[in-house]
């Protein structure tokens, strides 16, 4: 992708993967608007990049994702980049799995719905520009499930398919589409410290911009998107050991 001299939207901007993100394309002349949830996690990346717009909105909801396409298009007319970053992770034992259908279906609202909706809604501006791209991230869970979190990689595999429809009925627009593929990455993600195996994230992050500036349209860490090509038993042998391996290490789940 062009990465620099383009009007950037990225949701979940303020933290994680999504601000390390942020800071790497304000480096590169890209004017950049963040939103989430929480006003003071935005305060806070706004105060470390004072020229960062910022603004609340929960991408669950559509009277927000709404709100948030009139009010950058209106206020960001050059509005040429969508990240669909945001993203939620909870840990469900589907044998006792007791909490109001809200609590799983939030899940779902925030990795799903907000990334089709807002990329449907933003597609006719998007559009209009010279160049522009949806940059999804998915997950390497999209391709070999992680059994611990079984609703948030069926929300990563809706994405890595709509990512892969969107690109083919998008071909012959100015938009590109492009998917992310992070391994486990040491951020937030379900919870403070559940991530701290992960991949140190300035790296992941510098290495998923290599990838950008490739023109890459599927870019993982790792390896993740090299299971994309891999064969099904090897997945299916992945999925199992990785599903033990948590068991082993978690118990009480
Ligand atoms: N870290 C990993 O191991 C890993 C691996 C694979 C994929 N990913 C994906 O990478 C993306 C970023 O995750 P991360 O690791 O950076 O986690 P993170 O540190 O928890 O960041 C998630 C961000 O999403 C925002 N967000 C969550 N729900 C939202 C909502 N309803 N509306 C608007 N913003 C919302 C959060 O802000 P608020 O809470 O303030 O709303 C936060 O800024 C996610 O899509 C995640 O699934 C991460």
């Amino acid at each position: 992708m062009n990465v620099s001299g383009n009007t950037i939207l990225i949701t979940g901007g303020a933290s994680g993967i999504g601000l390390a993100f942020t800071e790497r394309f304000l480096s590169r002349g890209n004017e950049v608007i963040v939103v989430g949830r929480r006003q003071e996690k935005l305060n806070e990346a706004k105060e470390k990049f004072p020229q960062l717009h910022i603004r609340v909105c929960d991408v669950s909801k559509e009277e927000d994702r709404k709100g948030l396409v009139e009010w950058v298009t209106n206020e960001f007319p050059k509005l040429n980049v969508l990240v669909n970053n945001a993203g939620v992770q909870q840990r469900v034992n589907l044998l006792n799995a007791d909490k109001d259908w809200n609590y799983y279906q939030n899940e779902i609202a925030i990795n799903v719905e907000g990334p089709i909706h807002l990329s449907m809604l933003l597609i006719p501006h998007l559009m209009q520009q010279k160049y522009a791209a949806i940059l999804n991230v998915s997950s390497g869970l999209a391709i070999m499930p992680g059994v611990w979190v079984p609703i948030y990689s069926a929300t990563k595999a809706a994405i890595h398919s709509f990512s892969t429809s969107l690109r083919h009925q998008l071909a012959d627009t100015s938009i590109e589409v492009i998917e992310i593929f992070p391994p486990a990455v040491n951020t937030d993600l379900g919870g403070v410290g559940l991530h701290t195996f992960g991949a140190p994230l300035d790296h992941f992050a510098d290495t998923i911009f290599q990838g950008l500036e490739a023109n890459q349209l599927e870019i993982g860490y790792g390896g993740t998107e090299q299971r994309l090509t891999a064969p099904r038993e090897e997945i299916a042998e992945g999925t199992k050991r990785a599903w033990e391996g948590f068991l082993r290490n978690n118990p009480d789940f």
